[in-house]
């Protein structure tokens, strides 16, 4: 059998994706940071079969069968089928694995996808596909959206951007792209993840974009979504940390506050959750630095900071957030440069 491998990391938003229509659709573009530490690496032995139209895949988390996947898995293939007409004509072996434990909180889908997408990119390359590198990455990153819409961001390093937006004409719904123009500073910027709650999921994220059809301030939240883009944008090009930090957390409350009035409601946010919120702010009052935050759809925190406030952020987060952390527990993370082909 032969093989490909691909390391891809996860990804953190910054605008928010939530709320989407047809197939995989943002209902608002998004832009998000590519991590480097917490990442997946995904294998696929694979081979030639005959092609009686029947897909023949295996599954393995390191080495071990894991029936949760499946069904995710199911549907990513019969998402993508029309974009890789081989697969039929070959039997796939998969096994994965990721950096950050499972039971973290931490999504898997995002660097799962973008990973499998990059494996099956990869073995049409092997077999005779002859794109060129612009067009394998953002095949691969159309693909990942079809099984998971924040994993299109992960195909690329430093910042990504899925979902079209006047303020990036060359921006699209069904693919991501890198975003090349930012300060330096936001290349090395420091992300920590504070597991605040390790638990599974309250709210399938499929579920929650759900609550946004029909949900009372849709219109609003794609509008705030849009001009915060825009806002977005001239911080990054310009290094101003003060408005990253006001865009970026009002974004993650905004998330929030759209779980809240949904029907039905989700509070994913935990007592501890508020109390990293509200040193944060403190910390940031007292000592002028720009330690920020922002949140997925769950209760862990992501502190972001400049890699040159490090040592600072490091002993506040020591001794002052650690505490409100499952077993004191953090991941220190940043801005990555992407995905990396193994085999
Ligand atoms: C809150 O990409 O996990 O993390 O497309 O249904 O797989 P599906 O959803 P998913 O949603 C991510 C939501 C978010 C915000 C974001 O990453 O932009």
């Amino acid at each position: 059998m032969q093989s490909v491998s691909w390391k891809c990391p996860s990804n953190i938003a910054l605008i928010k994706y939530w709320g989407k229509k047809g197939n995989q659709i943002p209902a608002n573009p998004s832009i998000s940071f590519t991590l480097n530490n917490c990442h997946t690496i995904t294998n696929i032995r694979y081979e030639p079969k005959e092609n009686d139209g029947t897909l023949l895949v295996s599954f393995a988390y390191d080495g071990k069968p894991m029936p949760s996947f499946e069904p995710k898995l199911e549907t990513f293939f019969n998402n993508v089928e029309a974009l890789f007409p081989f697969l039929p004509g070959y039997t796939l072996e998969i096994n994965t694995t990721n950096t950050f434990p499972h039971s973290s909180g931490i999504a898997s889908s995002a660097s799962g996808m973008a990973a499998l997408a990059l494996c099956l990119c990869s073995i049409e390359k092997n077999i005779g596909g002859n794109l060129s590198e612009a067009e394998f990455f953002k095949k691969a990153s159309n693909a990942a959206r079809l099984g998971s819409g924040s994993a299109c961001r992960s195909i690329y390093g430093n910042m990504a951007l899925w979902g079209q937006t006047d303020f990036y004409p060359e921006s699209d719904d069904e693919y991501a792209i890198k975003i090349e123009n930012i300060d330096s500073v936001f290349k090395t910027y420091c992300d920590t993840i504070l597991l605040v709650d390790e638990g599974e999921k309250e709210v399938s994220s499929s579920a929650g974009h759900a609550l946004l059809n029909g949900h009372p301030f849709a219109h609003i939240r794609f509008e705030e979504a849009n001009k915060n883009m825009g806002l977005l944008k001239t911080a990054l090009e310009t290094g101003d940390l003060k408005a990253f930090t006001k865009i970026t957390e009002q974004e993650a409350l905004m998330l929030h506050a759209l779980m809240m009035t949904s029907n039905p409601a989700f509070i994913l946010l935990k007592p501890n959750t508020l109390a990293i919120i509200q040193k944060v702010w403190e910390y940031r009052k007292n000592t002028a630095l720009n330690v920020a935050f922002t949140l997925d759809a769950g209760a862990n925190v992501h502190l972001l900071y400049p890699a040159e406030e490090k040592i600072k952020a490091h002993h506040f987060i020591e001794f002052e957030l650690a505490k409100f952390c499952k077993n004191k527990s953090f991941i220190h993370d940043g801005v990555g440069m992407g995905p990396e082909q193994l085999v």
